[in-house]
């Protein structure tokens, strides 16, 4: 039997190198999943030319000007009109509704740059996370892809993978190390989730 791809719309606020990772995994035939729109709420960031140049339809959605329910409606909306099926986070900087992830529930994907649950939630976002792992002179970090439910960083871990921290890491040295590992468990973590739904 054959299954269909399941149709990824991927939210981003950057620079998108993890939606790269994506775009680059799904070129590949036996990849589960297509991606069918990026939405950054940002303008003008790298992300969205990536996509551009991946000719994947994308959209802002900013978040200046609207209040959170009309944001996240908008956002709501195009997800359903490019028919998607995952929503993957990739350095997307705003914290959902409790009523946007129950639209979703399940099927929202996030990577974090820590070894959750350690060094989760609130707060705990790009430089403050290796920061903060340093300073609790953790051996070792890593990358998790989590499934989001309303509890920041809470929700449960599909796929991690641990990096060393080294005695001279700076939050910059660790953070690439880090990096180069979420571009290689995102798209293994969809695969997996594809996996997991085909299962049931
Ligand atoms: C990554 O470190 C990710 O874990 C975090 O934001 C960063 C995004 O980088 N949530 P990019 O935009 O994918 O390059």
């Amino acid at each position: 039997m054959t299954h269909h791809k399941l149709n990824i719309g991927v939210l981003i606020s950057g620079g998108g190198s993890n939606l790269q990772a994506l775009i680059d995994a799904s070129e590949h035939s036996d990849f589960p999943a297509k991606i069918t729109c990026v939405i950054s709420n940002k303008d003008g960031v790298y992300g969205l030319t990536r996509a551009d140049l991946a000719c994947i339809p994308h959209a802002v959605v900013p978040h200046k000007g609207l209040n959170r329910e009309e944001f996240e409606q908008q956002i709501h909306q195009l997800l359903c009109q490019h028919k998607v099926d995952l929503v993957c986070l990739a350095g997307f900087m705003r914290i959902l509704s409790a009523d946007f992830i129950a639209k979703w529930e399940g099927k929202i994907l996030n990577i974090h740059p820590a070894l959750l649950p350690k060094f989760g939630g609130e707060g705990m976002y790009g430089h403050h996370v290796h920061e903060a792992v340093i300073t609790a002179k953790e051996s070792e970090s890593g990358a998790s892809v989590h499934i989001v439910t309303a509890g920041c960083d809470e929700g449960p871990v599909i796929l991690q993978k641990s990096v060393p921290v080294e005695p001279d890491d700076t939050p910059d040295t660790l953070a690439a190390r880090v990096l180069d590992i979420e571009h290689e468990i995102y798209p293994l973590a969809v695969k997996e989730f594809a996996r997991r739904l085909t299962s049931l």
